[in-house]
């Protein structure tokens, strides 16, 4: 398979950056994306040139590290997968590929390919836990019964791995999808009830604080989800956000 690859290249945070046209040749179908790019990065190393800086790690769909926004989508034309996940017979012959970071004022790019996401980490520090006493006298989280459909709600928003693609793909650059799924894997469990109000409140200040854009419910974002979080999360959001709210007053 030949392919015409148009990637975003960007020395630093300061630089203009601009799209760059590579050539590649041999690539199969049964390829990852990334696997492409490394053997386009070994060609560019041979010839001595910088090779393209991407993010990656577990290259199984776990981590949310290879945030690619591929010809015009987050982590490509394939639907519940991320960029480790996607092969390359999804792609024809011969096609043009535009390989860009994620673009949004929160996730400002780093190099490359690469941006900075550390501002998820901000969100999930403001709030994004349970406290537990660990003096001797904690309870067996087993010993607390949960009934079945808040525990099969509470681990399919626990499924979401971080990766910023449904920020990337809000015009908004609205991170709601993500803050949602974190608020609502603990709000469904008797372990996250005891600061659900604090954190609610202070993950969503947080969100606003770090520049992240407001929902106008496009929903754009959980069509690009490689987990496929529901938007009910959001909805949950906002009425654990509002109850907290009246109850703060
Ligand atoms: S909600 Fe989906 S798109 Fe957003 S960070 Fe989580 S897994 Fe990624
Ligand atoms: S490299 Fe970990 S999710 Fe893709």
């Amino acid at each position: 398979m030949k392919l015409n690859l148009k990637i975003w290249r960007q020395k630093n945070a300061n630089d203009k950056g601009q799209m760059v046209t590579y050539p590649i040749d041999g690539i199969d179908g049964d390829m990852s994306f990334l696997e492409m790019l490394d053997i386009l990065n070994e060609e560019l190393i041979i010839k001595g040139e910088d090779p393209v800086a991407f993010d990656h790690d577990c290259r199984e769909g776990i981590c949310g590290m290879c945030s690619l926004f591929i010809n015009g989508e987050a982590h490509g034309p394939d639907r519940a997968v991320t960029t480790c996940q996607l092969h390359m017979r999804k792609f024809k012959d011969g096609e043009t590929i535009f390989i860009e970071p994620w673009r949004a004022k929160a996730f400002p790019v780093i190099k490359d390919l690469i941006v900075d996401r550390s501002a998820f980490d901000r969100v999930m520090s403001a709030g994004g836990f349970v406290s537990v006493n660990t003096s001797g006298n904690t309870i067996d989280a087993n010993s607390i019964p949960i009934p079945k459909h808040d525990a099969d709600k509470a681990f399919e928003a626990a499924t979401c791995i971080g990766c910023g693609a449904c920020v990337a793909s809000c015009k908004n650059s609205s991170a709601m999808l993500f803050v949602s799924a974190k608020v609502s894997q603990l709000a469904l469990l008797p372990q996250g009830k005891v600061e659900a109000k604090d954190r609610v409140l202070n993950m969503v200040k947080m969100m606003d604080e770090e520049g992240f854009g407001n929902c106008t419910n496009t929903g754009a974002c959980a069509v690009e989800c490689p987990k496929e979080i529901s938007l009910d999360n959001i909805a949950r959001m906002n009425r654990e956000y509002f109850g907290a709210m009246i109850s703060a007053e």
